[in-house]
């Protein structure tokens, strides 16, 4: 294909050179120049979506991610069995988290405390739990209940989607900063075991 500005190579007119090298007086390629505009336009619309915008990178765009995986999972498992690994992917999900606050503030704060932080029940914002703190130990908790006569009474009743959707709050709580109560120590058979995971 022929250039039109296409010249002869022709060295630079105060002969630049740098380390033995000489620098010519040419233009640039064509097709060079194109993409380096492109990258120009492409730039218009990159820096304001990725930088101020609603563009999501890393860590951001891996949440909304997962969250969107473990909905997908939660609406497929609807009712299904689940093992550790799949009832932890729910706790990704904010559809679950919004509906295990409110079975939470109907069934659980007048023993667990508004955030948590015990009552009549153990504070569920320490490092000290009397079950397994996994998933699988705080949907068994509330669905078969606790200790006979410590009053904490089965919710299974609420079905098996709405205990997920509690069990999903409960972590939630943890997670959210861990709060010692004085007016609710750990009690003497509640053994020191963070939520790790
Ligand atoms: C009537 C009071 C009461 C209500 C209502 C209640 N709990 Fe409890 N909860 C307790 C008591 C008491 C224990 C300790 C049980 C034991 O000692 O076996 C407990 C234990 C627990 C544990 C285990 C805590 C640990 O440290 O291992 C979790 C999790 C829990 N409750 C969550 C809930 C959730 C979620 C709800 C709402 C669906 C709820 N509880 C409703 C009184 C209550």
């Amino acid at each position: 294909m022929s250039d039109p500005q296409h010249k002869p190579d022709t060295l630079k007119d105060d002969g630049h050179a740098f380390d033995g090298i000489q620098e010519y007086d040419n233009n640039l390629p064509r097709w060079w120049l194109w993409m380096f505009y492109l990258t120009i336009a492409w730039s218009i619309w990159y820096i304001p979506y990725y930088h101020g915008g609603g563009g999501k990178v890393g860590q951001a765009a891996l949440r909304d991610d997962l969250a969107a995986l473990a909905a997908e999972r939660g609406k497929l498992s609807a009712g299904s069995a689940l093992d550790e690994a799949g009832l932890r992917a729910l706790t990704a999900d904010s559809a679950r988290l919004a509906a295990g606050k409110q079975l939470y503030a109907q069934n659980c704060l007048t023993c667990h405390g508004a955030e948590g932080l015990g009552g009549v029940g153990p504070n569920l914002r320490d490092r000290h739990w009397l079950i397994e703190p996994t998933m699988t130990g705080i949907v068994s908790v509330l669905e078969k209940g606790g200790r006979p006569g410590k009053g904490m009474a089965s919710v299974a009743h609420l079905g098996t989607d709405n205990v997920r959707n509690l069990a999903v709050y409960v972590v939630a709580l943890n997670r959210d900063g861990l709060k010692s109560n004085p007016a609710k120590p750990p009690a003497a058979d509640e053994v020191e075991k963070p939520l790790d995971w």
